[in-house]
């Protein structure tokens, strides 16, 4: 029997996504309906958790229901909010967040930013829906779990398909495969093996002020920072629109090194001179962009245009995100 007062508990917070998806068909794993299934009932699926997890007890909230290409600021702020809550109390031992794959690289960074990383907060997600005659959910989480446990972990880390990844390198790659991520250049921080974690490196705890996010109200909005793509033949023209409706920032994903064709690198620069705050990653999958000597829009600091896009957001906010970005590799 588990001594409730002397054991440590792990918080399992639920956000929705395929890991709590359902398929009228078993095996239709793309006509299917991303976060149904509660989190309580997603924990009770993963097999020999009881032992696994033998001396620790869990606690599981549903935090949101959604499927994360819906995530937004609202659920973003709420969970940073019961995440900071829970890593707060002192026999909470670690944080584990189920999340949809689609989004999960931008949660995790925007978690990392915020908060305080003395303790592990570890996301996983699937690729199947929970009803699939294989789900990969049950592993994951599983995974996860081990994770969290683990005496090296520390910071937000995101778990899947037996690979631990940083928050700061993290892609989801494939849109179907199951082990859907990569940490380019950088690679996994590790692996999880028969409920063992090898670390390949390990996780160092960030060094950032964390951000109070309980002062923070989730009906407050957020500055409108919006991405652009440069491309054979692009012009300006979403960037003089988006200038026209108000938008404070723009991340633009540039080709290669972050370069810009001519149209719409005149059309940053009247974004600029009209006050928006305008970054420049790549559309390249992997590598930083290093900015050239003459570089007149700055570059995103390693980071790729979705999460550059969440520390231009921080940082309009006002926050503590000079600090929380952390290179690509
Ligand atoms: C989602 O991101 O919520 C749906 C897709 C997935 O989890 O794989």
């Amino acid at each position: 029997m588990v001594d409730t007062l002397s054991s440590k508990k792990i918080v399992i917070l639920g956000t929705g996504g395929t890991i709590a998806g359902q398929s009228a068909l078993r095996d239709d794993n793309i006509n299917y309906l991303a976060a149904q299934v509660p989190i309580d009932v997603l924990t009770a699926h993963v097999p020999g958790l009881a032992s696994h997890i033998e001396g620790y007890v869990l606690c599981t909230e549903q935090v949101a229901q959604v499927d994360s290409k819906d995530m937004n600021e609202q659920v973003w702020c709420r969970l940073a909010q019961r995440t900071a809550m829970a890593l707060a109390q002192p026999d909470v031992h670690a944080v584990v967040i189920t999340h949809g794959t689609d989004t999960i690289e931008e949660t995790a960074f925007f978690l990392q930013s915020v908060l305080p990383a003395d303790k592990p907060v570890v996301l996983t997600c699937a690729m199947r829906p929970s009803t699939a005659s294989d789900p990969d959910g049950p592993q994951n989480l599983r995974d996860a779990l081990t994770v969290a446990m683990d005496p090296n972990a520390v910071g937000v880390l995101v778990v899947c398909a037996g690979f631990v990844h940083a928050a700061a390198h993290v892609q989801k790659i494939h849109p179907h495969r199951l082990d859907a991520f990569s940490s380019g250049d950088a690679g996994p921080l590790g692996s999880v093996q028969e409920s063992h974690v090898r670390w390949a490196v390990l996780p160092l705890p960030f060094t950032h002020p964390a951000w109070d996010v309980t002062g923070l109200s989730a009906d407050q909005p957020w500055p409108q920072v919006e991405m652009v793509l440069n491309h054979a033949g692009a012009t300006g023209a979403v960037v003089h629109a988006l200038v026209q409706a108000g938008v404070k920032g723009l991340v633009a994903a540039g080709t290669g090194n972050g370069t810009l064709s001519h149209p719409l690198t005149e059309a940053l620069q009247f974004a600029m001179a009209s006050g928006v705050q305008v970054v420049r990653s790549t559309r390249c999958a992997f590598g930083p962009v290093m900015a050239e000597t003459d570089a007149v829009i700055p570059v995103a600091q390693g980071l790729s245009p979705v999460k550059a896009r969440v520390a231009l957001q921080l940082s309009l906010l006002g926050l503590a995100a000079a600090n929380a970005t952390q290179p690509m590799d």
